[in-house]
Protein backbone atom coordinates (compact mmCIF):
# COMPACT_ATOMS: atom_id res chain seq x y z
CA UNK A 1 0.00 0.00 0.00
CA UNK A 2 0.63 3.56 -0.85
CA UNK A 3 0.62 6.27 1.71
CA UNK A 4 0.32 9.68 1.31
CA UNK A 5 3.32 11.81 2.36
CA UNK A 6 2.88 14.88 5.17
CA UNK A 7 3.89 18.05 4.14
CA UNK A 8 5.15 20.51 6.29
CA UNK A 9 4.27 22.47 7.99
CA UNK A 10 2.57 19.67 9.95
CA UNK A 11 2.72 18.72 13.54
CA UNK A 12 3.17 14.54 13.11
CA UNK A 13 6.33 15.94 11.48
CA UNK A 14 8.02 17.44 14.64
CA UNK A 15 7.20 14.57 17.30
CA UNK A 16 9.99 12.71 18.89
CA UNK A 17 9.38 9.07 17.40
CA UNK A 18 8.29 5.99 19.56
CA UNK A 19 11.13 3.18 19.69
CA UNK A 20 9.53 -0.06 18.08
CA UNK A 21 8.95 -2.48 21.16
CA UNK A 22 8.14 -5.70 18.65
CA UNK A 23 8.23 -6.51 15.57
CA UNK A 24 4.88 -7.22 14.41
CA UNK A 25 3.33 -8.26 11.07
CA UNK A 26 1.82 -4.89 10.84
CA UNK A 27 5.73 -3.62 11.46
CA UNK A 28 6.87 -5.67 8.37
CA UNK A 29 4.09 -4.38 6.22
CA UNK A 30 4.75 -0.42 7.19
CA UNK A 31 8.11 -1.37 6.19
CA UNK A 32 7.08 -2.59 2.90
CA UNK A 33 4.68 -0.02 2.04
CA UNK A 34 7.25 3.17 3.55
CA UNK A 35 9.47 1.31 0.33
CA UNK A 36 6.60 1.44 -2.42
CA UNK A 37 5.45 4.98 -0.84
CA UNK A 38 9.38 6.12 -0.83
CA UNK A 39 9.91 4.70 -4.30
CA UNK A 40 6.69 5.79 -6.00
CA UNK A 41 8.06 9.59 -4.81
CA UNK A 42 11.72 9.04 -6.38
CA UNK A 43 12.74 9.49 -3.17
CA UNK A 44 15.98 8.10 -1.29
CA UNK A 45 14.95 7.42 2.10
CA UNK A 46 11.78 7.69 4.21
CA UNK A 47 10.62 7.99 7.97
CA UNK A 48 8.02 6.59 9.48
CA UNK A 49 6.33 10.15 10.73
CA UNK A 50 6.52 11.38 7.22
CA UNK A 51 3.39 9.17 6.59
CA UNK A 52 1.72 9.79 10.28
CA UNK A 53 3.01 6.40 11.89
CA UNK A 54 4.67 7.83 15.27
CA UNK A 55 7.65 5.06 15.12
CA UNK A 56 11.19 5.17 15.05
CA UNK A 57 11.58 3.92 11.41
CA UNK A 58 13.04 4.81 8.62
CA UNK A 59 14.45 3.08 4.95
CA UNK A 60 17.37 4.63 3.45
CA UNK A 61 18.24 3.85 -0.19
CA UNK A 62 20.79 5.75 -1.78
CA UNK A 63 22.21 2.86 -4.25
CA UNK A 64 20.04 0.61 -6.22
CA UNK A 65 19.59 -2.76 -4.10
CA UNK A 66 21.52 -1.09 -0.75
CA UNK A 67 18.06 -0.76 0.78
CA UNK A 68 19.02 -0.01 4.81
CA UNK A 69 15.52 -0.73 6.80
CA UNK A 70 16.05 0.75 9.85
CA UNK A 71 14.17 -0.10 13.71
CA UNK A 72 15.02 2.17 16.24
CA UNK A 73 18.14 3.90 14.78
CA UNK A 74 21.07 5.14 16.75
CA UNK A 75 23.92 6.83 15.73
CA UNK A 76 26.70 5.48 17.59
CA UNK A 77 29.82 7.21 16.09
CA UNK A 78 30.43 10.05 13.86
CA UNK A 79 33.46 12.33 12.59
CA UNK A 80 34.09 14.88 9.77
CA UNK A 81 32.44 17.29 8.01
CA UNK A 82 30.41 17.89 4.80
CA UNK A 83 27.98 20.10 3.09
CA UNK A 84 26.01 19.01 0.10
CA UNK A 85 22.64 19.72 -0.82
CA UNK A 86 19.39 17.65 0.45
CA UNK A 87 15.61 17.73 0.09
CA UNK A 88 12.70 15.93 1.42
CA UNK A 89 9.95 14.31 0.54
CA UNK A 90 8.02 16.46 3.22
CA UNK A 91 9.21 19.79 1.79
CA UNK A 92 8.46 20.11 -2.10
CA UNK A 93 10.13 22.54 -4.07
CA UNK A 94 12.96 23.29 -1.48
CA UNK A 95 16.54 22.52 -1.83
CA UNK A 96 19.76 23.65 -0.12
CA UNK A 97 22.63 22.46 1.93
CA UNK A 98 23.03 21.25 5.34
CA UNK A 99 26.16 20.34 7.27
CA UNK A 100 26.24 17.35 8.56
CA UNK A 101 28.98 14.39 9.82
CA UNK A 102 31.15 12.85 6.71
CA UNK A 103 31.42 9.20 8.51
CA UNK A 104 28.61 8.33 10.81
CA UNK A 105 28.11 4.44 12.22
CA UNK A 106 24.57 3.38 12.93
CA UNK A 107 23.19 1.09 14.94
CA UNK A 108 19.62 -0.55 14.30
CA UNK A 109 17.47 -3.53 14.20
CA UNK A 110 16.18 -5.33 11.01
CA UNK A 111 13.07 -6.73 10.13
CA UNK A 112 14.05 -9.60 11.52
CA UNK A 113 14.55 -8.40 15.01
CA UNK A 114 19.12 -8.62 13.87
CA UNK A 115 20.68 -6.10 15.45
CA UNK A 116 22.66 -4.44 13.23
CA UNK A 117 25.76 -1.92 12.37
CA UNK A 118 26.53 0.10 9.66
CA UNK A 119 29.21 2.41 8.80
CA UNK A 120 28.75 4.56 6.03
CA UNK A 121 30.41 7.99 4.47
CA UNK A 122 29.41 10.32 1.95
CA UNK A 123 26.15 10.78 1.00
CA UNK A 124 24.86 7.69 2.47
CA UNK A 125 26.03 9.04 5.58
CA UNK A 126 24.21 12.12 4.95
CA UNK A 127 20.83 9.79 3.91
CA UNK A 128 20.82 8.31 7.28
CA UNK A 129 21.18 11.40 9.49
CA UNK A 130 18.75 13.20 7.68
CA UNK A 131 16.35 10.15 8.35
CA UNK A 132 17.13 9.73 12.29
CA UNK A 133 16.64 13.34 12.20
CA UNK A 134 12.88 12.65 10.90
CA UNK A 135 12.85 10.73 13.98
CA UNK A 136 13.43 13.11 15.86
CA UNK A 137 11.28 15.58 14.84
CA UNK A 138 13.90 17.70 12.65
CA UNK A 139 13.76 18.67 9.33
CA UNK A 140 16.84 19.52 7.02
CA UNK A 141 15.36 23.26 6.47
CA UNK A 142 16.33 23.49 10.56
CA UNK A 143 20.23 23.14 9.93
CA UNK A 144 19.88 24.73 6.34
CA UNK A 145 23.09 26.75 5.57
CA UNK A 146 22.23 28.14 2.42
CA UNK A 147 18.66 27.35 0.34
CA UNK A 148 19.18 26.29 -2.93
CA UNK A 149 16.49 27.24 -5.90
CA UNK A 150 15.07 24.96 -7.46
CA UNK A 151 16.10 26.54 -11.18
CA UNK A 152 19.34 26.50 -9.72
CA UNK A 153 20.12 23.30 -8.80
CA UNK A 154 21.00 21.49 -11.71
CA UNK A 155 23.61 24.02 -12.04
CA UNK A 156 24.90 23.60 -8.53
CA UNK A 157 25.61 19.83 -8.90
CA UNK A 158 27.29 20.35 -11.63
CA UNK A 159 29.54 23.08 -10.30
CA UNK A 160 30.15 20.78 -6.88
CA UNK A 161 30.62 17.60 -8.74
CA UNK A 162 34.06 16.71 -7.78
CA UNK A 163 33.71 18.07 -4.18
CO1 LIG B 1 13.08 14.08 4.70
Amino acid sequence: MRYPIIITPDERLRRQAKPVKVITDELVQLLDDLYETMVAHDGIGIAAPQVGKNLQVAIVEVEEDDRFEMINPEIIASSGESLDVEGCLSIPHTFGTVKRADEITVRYFDREGEEMEVEAFGYLARALQHEIDHLNGVLFVDKLVERIPEEDLEKYMEEHEND
